[in-house]
This record gives structure tokens, C-alpha cells and sequence, in this order.
């Protein structure tokens, strides 16, 4: 059985605030294929997810993080520059036995993109 990893849920339709040409690729979709091609099988930690639309268009890119037992982590202001960071902070995040990752143990660049956090989604029947 695999260990459980984190769950990465990336907004494919976030423009970033600006206007994206008819044709062009939008950052969220690039943010997501920077992600996939960082995560190789090899180097699989995280579970990528994609989604259209988080709610948050004005504040994107925007991605959750979330994993069972752990809070969930609503992030915002992402670039496809932030993949590499996103993927050392998901690992940490991981790790963690709660998953809050103050922003002086983040990656700098990711210091000031967490925009909410919620409980752990989990409900007994
Ligand atoms: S399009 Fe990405 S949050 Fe709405």
C-alpha cells in the first residue's frame, strides 16, 4: 500500500489578473504543467489535482493543499515560478503532524500566499 501523500489542487482557469488572448495558455494551466513536469515518477510526493475555478479569480493563481488529519490550506497569488516551492512546501507540509507551516519555515516566495485555512473535511457517518 502507498504511503499517503498531499493533495495539490491547481486552478487551470486563473488568468492572474490580467487579460489572457484568445489561444493562450493561462498561468493556472501553466502553474499545473510546471507541477506535473516537476513531479515525475520518481519524485511522485504530491498528489496533483486540477480544477476550473477556486472562487478566488481576483487573488489567483490559485491551489489548496490539503491531506487527511491535516488543516487545508487555501493559497493565492501563485505564478508557474512558484512550482518548485510549492512542491518543497507541500513535502514539509507532510511531514507536519498538522500541516501548518508557519511562513518563516516556508519557502520565501510562498510566505504571504496563504489566503485561508480550513478543518480537516472529514465527517463520521
Ligand atoms: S479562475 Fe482560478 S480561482 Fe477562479
Amino acid at each position: 500500500m502507498s504511503e499517503p501523500r498531499p493533495r495539490l489542487i491547481v486552478c487551470t482557469t486563473c488568468r492572474a489578473g490580467r487579460d489572457v488572448a484568445d489561444g493562450e495558455a493561462r498561468p493556472g494551466a501553466l502553474l499545473h504543467a510546471e507541477l506535473s513536469r516537476l513531479l515525475t515518477e520518481s519524485n511522485a510526493h504530491v498528489d496533483l489535482r486540477e480544477v476550473a475555478c477556486l472562487a478566488n479569480c481576483e487573488r489567483g493563481c490559485s491551489a489548496a493543499l490539503a491531506m487527511p488529519g491535516k488543516w487545508t490550506f487555501f493559497l493565492g497569488h501563485l505564478t508557474p515560478d512558484h512550482a518548485p516551492d510549492l512542491l518543497t512546501y507541500a513535502a514539509a507540509y507532510a511531514a507536519h503532524a498538522t500541516g501548518t507551516i508557519m511562513p518563516s519555515r516556508r519557502p520565501a516566495s510562498l510566505r504571504n500566499v496563504v489566503l485561508a485555512r480550513l478543518p480537516h473535511l472529514e465527517y463520521a457517518a
